[in-house]
């Protein structure tokens, strides 16, 4: 297919460890368990988008070495088209540090491959142009971000994380961009604390140019804010055991519903409902929920 929704993003190997505490610097601790598993910010959504969508494709860049054998096939395994995944000679594929205690967790990304790229080449530009919405996260260089958002023809989703700077272009394109609090306060230098402050402040991003704005809070749901108003979605009550990766669950089911055209307010309700599941079941795509479960 053409791909209803087209990810470029990120995508790395995740080598995750369970321990009982986070270690202070300078200290060691012992795993109690670890794993090696398919992540990257966009490779998630990519995945969780898939729940929702029949027909997800990602662009991105692996290493040209095991590690990237490993992440194309795992990829393709969750059922996202990953023709338009290249390998980089003499490059390692990105990978994460993840550190996990119960409920809370650290990561370091390696950027790798994700890095050694500066634009879309010309057929994944039209495949970009083709897609009915198209997902971006800031892994990978601000270029690319800035070149798929210029070649969008349909809905542009941009998931400011990590957080960092958006060009002005690109943030006119945004329908919507999707933060978090810590986000939203780096992208607008505001306080944001409660769902009040966080409405303000998204109402602010989106005046400076963004067609909508999705701002997450966690415990406390999401705020939404488009040209018809605003709205405050709350999450359940759930026991938080693994939030890694709960955010990138968010982007993609939401960008899978704008996809087949849900209002706003519904599609953050599902994408609310569907990362409350996940936080609470170890784990990052393996603690996704299945398409019945939502
Ligand atoms: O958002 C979670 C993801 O961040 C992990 O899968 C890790 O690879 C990092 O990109
Ligand atoms: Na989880």
């Amino acid at each position: 297919g053409t791909g209803t929704v087209v990810v470029v993003g990120s995508i790395n190997v995740d080598e995750v460890a369970e321990v009982e505490r986070i270690p202070r610097p300078g200290e060691t601790v012992l795993a109690t368990a670890s794993r090696r598993n398919v992540g990257g910010k966009g490779a998630n959504q990519a995945v969780a988008a898939r729940i929702v969508a029949d027909d997800v494709a990602f662009i991105g860049r692996v290493g040209s070495d095991a590690h990237g054998d490993f992440l194309r096939r795992g990829l393709r395994d969750h059922g996202v088209d990953v023709e338009m995944l290249g390998a980089v000679d003499g490059c390692e594929s990105g990978a994460a540090h993840i550190t996990v205690a119960d409920g809370d967790n650290t990561i370091v990304v390696v950027g790798g491959a994700n890095r050694a790229w500066d634009r879309l080449d010309d057929s994944e530009a039209a495949r970009v142009g083709a897609a009915a919405v198209v997902v971006c996260q800031l892994e990978i260089p601000p270029t690319v971000v800035d070149d798929a958002a210029a070649h969008t023809r349909g809905r542009f989703v941009l998931n400011a994380a990590p957080a960092g700077p958006v060009s002005a272009p690109t943030l006119r394109r945004c329908d919507p961009v999707i933060v978090n609090q810590h986000e939203l306060a780096v992208l607008t230098g505001a306080e944001v604390d409660d769902v009040a402050s966080v409405t303000d402040a998204a109402t602010a991003l989106r005046a400076r140019g963004a067609l909508s704005v999705v701002a997450t809070l966690g415990a406390n749901g999401a705020v939404w804010v488009t040209d018809d108003g605003s709205g405050h979605i709350p999450a359940p009550t759930v026991r938080v055991v693994d939030s890694t990766g709960a955010g990138d669950l968010f982007v993609g089911i939401l960008a899978a519903r704008l996809a087949t055209g849900t209002p706003m307010d519904d599609a953050v309700t599902d994408a609310v409902a569907a990362a409350s599941m996940s936080v609470g079941a170890v784990g990052t795509i393996d603690s996704y929920p299945a398409r019945g479960d939502l």
